[in-house]
């Protein structure tokens, strides 16, 4: 079963940031790394699920001429406009997924950043789907999960990129592993079992 609404209603209930994304070193310095890995210095549309109080969105934003960032609760999507306000190509809006995934558009870049491990694998399969479809050829997925076990959580997060590994049409081009947490890079192959080398970042650069 995947994680119930009413544990996002009641975590952000008392706290307008209640992972403390916005105070943590831990999560400054994944973030950095985040967005480090991302292959391409720039990205035309960007789409990034479940942004809580849009701590990565500002991130993103440096990066992308068009970023959509949702989340399910409403107070998250307050906090993350106002992170965002003034960046007339940023948008915030209040989507639950994977019901609401923008089915209507496509991205060169999905984010999925500490949300998978929310999901039953069913559901999760859904949701990764639905991101491998809306994904221009070559285009970026990049996923990042904590690796520790949570009551609350459907899966945990080396459960979740065991699925991620498994989607036909991503092939990963990187991959960071900690304790802590595992961070990975896909890129959008149309042909199955394409060599990830043709996708790096050098290839793209016209280097190999
Ligand atoms: C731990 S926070 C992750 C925040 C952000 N992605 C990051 O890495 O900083 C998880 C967020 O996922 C949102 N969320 C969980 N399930 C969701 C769903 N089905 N649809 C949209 N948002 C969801 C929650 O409301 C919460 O804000």
């Amino acid at each position: 079963m995947s994680t119930p609404a009413q544990y996002f209603a009641e975590m952000y209930r008392d706290s307008d940031d209640p992972w403390r994304l916005a105070e943590r070193w831990y999560e400054r310095r994944k973030y950095a790394l985040t967005m480090a890995a991302l292959p391409r210095e720039r990205y035309r549309d960007a789409f990034e699920p479940a942004c809580s109080v849009g701590v990565l969105t500002r991130l993103l934003a440096d990066r992308c001429d068009r970023l959509l960032s949702c989340d399910r609760v409403p107070r998250a999507v307050d906090a993350a406009r106002r992170r965002v306000a003034g960046l007339a190509h940023a948008t915030v809006e209040q989507r639950v997924l994977p019901a609401q995934w923008p089915t209507d558009r496509r991205f060169d870049l999905v984010v999925l950043s500490e949300m998978l491990y929310y999901f039953s694998p069913d559901e999760e399969r859904t949701l990764l789907d639905q991101a491998t479809a809306s994904l221009e050829p070559q285009g970026t997925l990049v996923a990042v999960h904590w690796r520790h076990p949570v009551d609350d959580h459907a899966q945990t997060g080396d459960e979740a990129h065991r699925v991620l590994r498994s989607v036909p049409g991503l092939a990963r081009v990187a991959a960071h592993e900690e304790p802590d947490f595992l961070l990975e890079v896909f890129a959008r192959s149309s042909r199955p079992g394409a060599d990830p080398r043709s996708l790096s970042v050098a290839a793209l650069e016209g280097l190999v």
